[in-house]
C-alpha cells in the first residue's frame, strides 16, 4: 500500500475511496451492504474516504461504519462543505460543519474541502474566515478546497488562509492542472487530490473497441459527466486510439487500463492521491486497483500516451482552468 503525508501530519492511502457513487444516479445503494463493503476496503488498507455534505448518505455511512466497527482506528474521512452561494455568517457555516461532525460521528474533520459555485459572490472569503475559526477550535484538522481555480486560490492565500489541498479533475484526458495550477502549488506547497482519473469507468477494457455509447447506454451520472469531456477533448474515435495504446501498455505490464490511468496521474508533481469512485455494495475493483502500487511506467509508456493526447483539443483553452466546468 502506498501512503503519503498530506499537510505534514495526515497519513493517507494514495488511492482514496470516492463516495459520490452512493449519492444516487449510480445504482441503488443498500446501506447495510455498503457498510460491509467499507470494511473490506479497510482490510485491504484502503483507509481514506472522500465524501461531501451533498453526497446523500455518505457522511452517515462514515458515522455508522465507525459505530459498527469500533476497532477501526486507521481511518481518514474527508468531507466537503458545498453551500449555496449567499451570505456566509458564522452561524450558518458553524451549523453545517456541526451537522457534518454529527453525521460522521467524529469530533474533528480530518480535511474539510470547501467548494464555492459563484466567484461573483465574494462571500467565499467570509466562509473561509469562519472555517478557520472552527479549525482553531479543533473541529477541523486541515482546510482544503475543491474546484477552485488558480486565480482564486492566489486571492485566498493573499488573504492569509492556510490551504493544504485542492481537489480537481485530473486524468490522461484532462491535464489542465499542469498549465498554471501545479507551478503555483509547487511554490506554495499545496497538494492535489484528483477525481475523474478513470473517467467514471471509461478508462477500462469494457469500452475498448466499442461503438460510441448513446446517452441511454450511460447508466451512471459519472459516465454521463465524462462522456461530455471525451466529446470536448476530441471525440470517440480519438478516445478509442487512446484506449488502444493504454491497452498495449497494460498488457506489457500485466495490469489493467485503469491501473495505467491511475499510475499516470499518481506520478505527477503535487498529486497526493487519486480518488476512485466506489459503488459500495454493488461492484468493486479494489483488488485490481491495489496493483497500481506495484506498477512503474517507463519513458516509452509516457511517450506513446502523448502521441495521442497531443492530437486532442486543449481543454484549458476550451474550458478554462480547473473547476471552470462548474461555473
Ligand atoms: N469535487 C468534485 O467536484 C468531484 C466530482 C466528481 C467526483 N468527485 C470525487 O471523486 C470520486 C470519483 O468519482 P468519479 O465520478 O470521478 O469516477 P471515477 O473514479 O473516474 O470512476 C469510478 C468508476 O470507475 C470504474 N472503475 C474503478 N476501478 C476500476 C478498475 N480497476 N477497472 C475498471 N473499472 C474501474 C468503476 O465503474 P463501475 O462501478 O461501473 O464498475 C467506478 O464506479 C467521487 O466518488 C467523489 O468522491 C469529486
Amino acid at each position: 500500500m502506498e501512503k503519503i503525508t498530506l499537510g505534514k501530519d495526515l497519513e493517507i492511502c494514495r488511492i482514496l475511496n470516492g463516495m459520490w457513487q452512493v449519492a444516487g444516479s449510480h445504482g441503488q445503494i443498500d446501506l447495510e451492504l455498503a457498510i460491509l463493503d467499507m470494511k473490506k476496503y479497510h482490510e485491504l488498507d484502503f483507509t481514506t474516504w472522500d465524501l461531501a455534505d451533498i453526497y446523500g448518505p455518505a457522511e452517515s455511512l462514515i458515522g455508522d461504519f465507525k459505530k459498527k466497527d469500533k476497532k477501526v482506528e486507521n481511518f481518514q474521512a474527508f468531507t466537503k462543505f458545498v453551500p449555496n452561494p449567499g451570505p456566509m455568517s458564522n452561524s450558518i457555516v458553524t451549523h453545517y460543519i456541526e451537522e457534518s461532525l454529527k453525521k460522521m460521528n467524529v469530533e474533528c474533520i480530518d480535511l474539510l474541502q470547501f467548494h464555492w459555485w459563484d466567484y461573483q459572490n465574494s462571500s467565499y472569503i467570509d466562509a473561509l474566515q469562519h472555517l478557520s475559526k472552527l479549525q482553531n477550535e479543533g473541529k477541523i484538522k486541515h482546510l482544503g478546497l475543491t474546484n477552485f481555480d488558480t486565480e482564486r486560490i492566489k486571492i485566498i492565500i493573499e488573504n492569509g488562509f492556510k490551504i493544504i489541498s485542492n481537489q480537481v479533475q485530473y486524468s490522461i484526458l484532462d491535464q489542465r492542472p499542469e498549465k498554471i495550477m501545479v507551478p503555483f502549488f509547487i511554490k506554495h506547497g499545496i497538494q492535489i487530490l484528483t477525481y475523474g482519473t478513470l473517467l467514471g469507468g471509461f478508462f477500462s477494457e469494457k469500452y475498448l473497441n466499442t461503438d460510441e455509447p448513446t446517452r441511454g447506454d450511460l447508466t451512471t451520472a459519472s459516465l454521463q459527466k465524462y462522456k461530455n469531456m471525451i466529446d470536448v477533448w476530441g471525440g470517440w474515435q480519438l478516445f478509442q486510439e487512446l484506449l488502444q495504446i493504454l491497452n498495449d501498455i497494460a498488457k506489457k505490464h500485466n495490469c489493467s487500463i485503469a491501473n495505467i490511468a491511475t499510475r499516470f496521474i499518481l506520478d505527477k508533481p503535487q498529486v497526493a492521491g487519486v480518488i476512485i469512485g466506489a459503488r459500495l455494495g454493488i461492484i468493486n475493483h479494489r483488488e485490481n486497483n491495489s496493483r497500481v502500487f506495484e506498477l512503474k511506467l517507463d519513458q516509452e509508456d509516457i511517450s506513446s500516451i502523448s502521441t495521442i493526447t497531443s492530437k486532442s483539443n486543449d481543454l484549458f483553452d476550451v474550458i478554462g482552468d480547473c473547476g471552470s466546468e462548474y461555473r
